[in-house]
């Protein structure tokens, strides 16, 4: 069976003391999990703190970013091979708010997905539609063409791709369950045009304002294989509860 895998988006948020006491509360309450992965992506910051803090556990490391280049004359970026250093197993790349704050088209993300594959590491893929475009009725031509194009000449192996509609991030408002599956088989049937049958290993998750009272429902849908969480993963509390979800079978 397809191990769920529950990733928290730390986002621009955490200090390494801020961290360090957050997975102290933690890690305790996680331990007994081992059918699912657990993922933690803070702040580039507090990468090598967490590094060695989850050392032994069950969890694992991810960026928020990366740029393309391996190394060299580019101020101010990191490279997938720093991030290796730094302990990462996974990087988030072509995030809403990157496409959104800092122009980052399926150009530029397909070029760091690239680069970070290369480099050995998995890569959360986003992918999502902003409000306008579900109300114009665009939902599927956005996700076919995010998908398609970010993934031009990446392989399938440690490939996570994340449903992020934008309209749901921060917001409070989730997507439906149905709403999030009809997506979610979308992403499915483009990933087995691209990848025949190896498509059966890539994990499609969900984010969006997922909490802990709405994570049950959300991960009883055939298609939801996880979940990306922002908010509600800056608490130990919360996320850990995320983390031992129940599927809602009734
Ligand atoms: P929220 O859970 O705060 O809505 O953020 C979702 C997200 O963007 C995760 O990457």
């Amino acid at each position: 069976m397809m191990r769920n895998f529950i990733a928290a988006n730390w986002k621009m948020n955490m200090t390494i003391p801020e961290a360090r006491q957050f997975l102290h509360g933690f890690i305790p309450t996680v331990q007994s999990v081992q059918e699912d992965d657990i993922i933690i992506a803070p702040p580039f910051t507090a990468l090598y703190a967490v590094a060695n803090a989850i050392q032994g556990t069950n969890i694992g490391l991810a960026a928020q970013d990366t740029f393309w280049e391996e190394q060299g004359a580019y101020t101010g970026e990191v490279s997938p091979r720093m991030l290796r250093d730094a302990g990462c197993q996974y990087v988030i790349v072509g995030h809403s708010e990157r496409r959104q704050y800092f122009s980052e088209d399926d150009v530029v993300v397909n070029r760091k997905i690239r680069a970070t594959k290369e480099s050995g590491l998995g890569v959360i893929f986003c992918v999502g539609e902003s409000l306008e475009e579900r109300e114009a009725d665009k939902t599927f031509d956005v996700i076919k063409r995010e998908v398609e194009a970010g993934l031009v000449e990446v392989s399938f192996e440690k490939l996570v791709v994340a449903y992020e509609p934008i309209w749901a991030i921060g917001t409070g408002k989730t997507a439906t369950v149905e709403q999030a599956q009809e997506v979610h088989a979308f992403i499915r049937k483009i990933l087995y045009n691209v990848y025949g049958d190896n498509a059966d290993e890539i994990r499609i998750i969900y984010g969006g304002s997922v909490t802990a009272d709405n994570v049950d429902n959300l991960m009883s849908s055939q298609d939801i294989n996880g979940a990306l969480v922002g908010g509600a993963s800056l608490k130990p509390e919360s996320f850990s509860r995320i983390v031992h979800f129940k599927k809602d079978i009734s």
